[in-house]
């Protein structure tokens, strides 16, 4: 890897880092999950240019249906399959450099080139939801996305305050 594109890893990770904060900052004063799915929504696809859909899916019986999202119009519901499927399975992070490499990959807007799909729990550490980012870059998530991603969700949805 190139100085300069690690440079730009480190200023993302930076970025990422203090639009968490922000995040959490703007949510102490919110009442309601439905409230602090939008600020996050928005405020993470505001801020980061490679971050061009984010959105959550919740599952419900039969199928995984859109809540708050930010980006592109995508899939309403999308089954149990999928990278999100993976994640709700599994119950952990899910990083796809290459949607195209990842079998049965849906394909909600055809921009979309890799993905981070992260499971959202609840204070009594039930997942809830799922948390989708698409990005229309190959390989653009890294492990400081997903740790800085899972910590947020915990601090909005999972630590007791
Ligand atoms: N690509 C996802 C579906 C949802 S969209 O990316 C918005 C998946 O394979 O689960």
């Amino acid at each position: 890897m190139q100085e300069s594109e690690n440079s730009i890893i480190t200023n993302n990770n930076n970025l990422l880092n203090d639009i968490c904060a922000q995040i959490i900052e703007r949510s102490i004063a919110t009442s309601t999950r439905e409230e602090k799915m939008q600020i996050l929504v928005k405020e993470l696809h505001n801020s980061l240019d490679y971050y061009f859909w984010v959105g959550f899916y919740y599952p419900k019986d039969t199928d995984m249906t859109m809540g708050p999202s930010a980006g592109p119009p995508a899939c309403a519901s999308i089954g149990y399959d999928g990278v999100c499927g993976k994640s709700y399975k599994e119950n952990k992070t899910v990083i796809v450099p290459d949607v195209e490499k990842f079998p049965g990959h849906i394909a909600c807007d055809p921009n979309s080139k890799s993905e981070i799909v992260l499971p959202v729990r609840d204070s009594e550490n039930n997942l809830f939801a799922l948390l989708d980012v698409d990005s229309d870059s190959l390989d653009a998530f890294s492990e400081a996305d997903a740790s800085l991603l899972e910590n947020l969700l915990y601090q909005l949805f999972t630590a007791k305050n």
